[in-house]
């Protein structure tokens, strides 16, 4: 099976590089995937997949029935929005838009995600059961995977694969990891609101640059002694609002911020610790404060036993060599982790980085490029673990 899904998919290789180019040359901002998603429509449709658009506002998820018995639905996500970032790439299909640019690789997601869809849709009669593709807005964003479950896009699904390209492994391999994958990322605002008053007669005034500042550094100090240092917690301010004249003591300031976390309770805890250190700073100057944390997406656990079968479909078809098992989480979000509170999952890390170089750009860089021939790699490994997945016992 798995010499005709390499078959099929070398065969695919050059529609597919024209595809990954075509979505390239014309990136769409979150929630804009318009072009996109009718794009992806038409090569679902012509592939003989069951097509719905509009799932998740500029979503489409395509299925696929497969000819056996098996009750249950496997689920494969693919993102396609891009990003607010001029491309300076120099590529022959460099984007057509200027200040808009695919990347962090959701070209390539598409791509393979389309050339998935294209590979099994010709072996049906070796599926026992159902393979459904969400072609997900918005990720960029963190809500495109909640826009899609609140249109039902999870309804009956078993379980779910999810890959996202990564420059630092070569192109070739893959890179698969078991539980933590990526963080819980969660918003932050702190106000912190004093008294104003001349510059020049601070006692007079409650200075509210000036208790924000000792709240940063408590806030940052507390972590290193009251967090389990295993379970890391990263805090950061990223932006303050405050003042309005340099001789004037500023009564109010807002602190904006992210907050990553890998372990459930740790993350469960934080608003409480958060408005616990707050407090006592702003108490202990007679200041007043809010503290406003709002969730956002949990950390992507990946499933043990999907994991083995992704790892086992990857090692036959590219030789151990070239899976490495990750041994560290990355702080960095994805909300792949929504879907992953209505069915287990595993989403591996797809090799990039192009073998002539040495350091290749990061994500969301505008330089930002990845080696082609990782799209078949991509392809091979979610095909043959889809059809590696009905062997797990239901
Ligand atoms: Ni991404």
């Amino acid at each position: 099976m798995l010499t005709l899904i390499k078959d099929l998919a070398t065969k695919l290789a050059p529609r597919l590089i024209e595809i990954r180019r075509h979505i390239h040359a014309h990136p769409e901002l979150s929630g804009q995937e318009y072009q996109t998603a009718a794009f992806v429509s038409g090569v679902l449709s012509s592939s003989g997949l069951h097509v719905q658009e509009g799932v998740g506002k500029t979503g489409v998820l395509g299925e696929l029935q497969g000819t056996g018995e098996d009750k249950r639905t496997l689920a494969i996500r693919t993102d396609m929005d891009a990003l607010p970032i001029h491309e300076r790439t120099g590529l022959d299909f460099i984007s057509r838009t200027p200040g808009r640019m695919h990347a962090c690789g959701h070209d390539v997601h598409t791509t393979v995600g389309l050339g998935t869809a294209m590979v099994l849709s010709q072996m049906v009669d070796e599926l026992p059961g159902k393979v459904r593709f969400l072609f997900q807005p918005a990720e960029e964003i963190a809500q495109g995977a909640s826009w899609m479950v609140t249109d039902g896009a999870m309804k009956n699904v078993d379980a779910i694969l999810g890959v996202h390209v990564f420059p630092s492994i070569p192109a070739g391999s893959i890179g698969v990891r078991y539980g933590a994958l990526t963080a819980a990322a969660d918003d932050l605002e702190i106000v912190v609101i004093g008294e104003s008053g001349h510059g020049a007669r601070p006692h007079e005034a409650i200075d509210a640059i000036w208790i924000a500042a000792q709240v940063i550094t408590t806030l940052q100090q507390a972590i290193s002694r009251t967090q389990n240092p295993l379970r890391p917690v990263v805090l950061s301010i990223g932006q303050i609002n405050g003042g309005r004249a340099p001789n004037v003591i500023a009564d109010h300031v807002q602190l904006l911020g992210t907050v990553r976390s890998l372990h459930p309770e740790t993350r469960a805890n934080l608003p409480h610790w958060i408005d616990s250190i707050v407090a006592s700073v702003c108490n202990s100057y007679g200041a007043k404060y809010q503290v406003n944390y709002r969730r956002g997406v949990p950390s992507v656990q990946n499933d043990y036993s999907l994991t083995q079968v992704l790892q086992a479909a990857a090692e036959e078809a590219w030789g151990s060599d070239h899976v490495q098992v990750l041994p560290e989480p990355s702080l960095g979000a994805e909300d792949f982790s929504v879907y992953l509170e209505y069915a287990p999952g595993s989403m591996f890390r797809l090799g990039v980085g192009l073998k002539d170089r040495i350091l290749n750009y990061p994500l969301h860089h505008p330089l930002f490029d990845v080696d082609e021939s990782a799209i078949i790699t991509g392809v091979v490994t979610l095909a043959y673990t889809a059809y590696k997945y009905w062997q797990i016992s239901g």
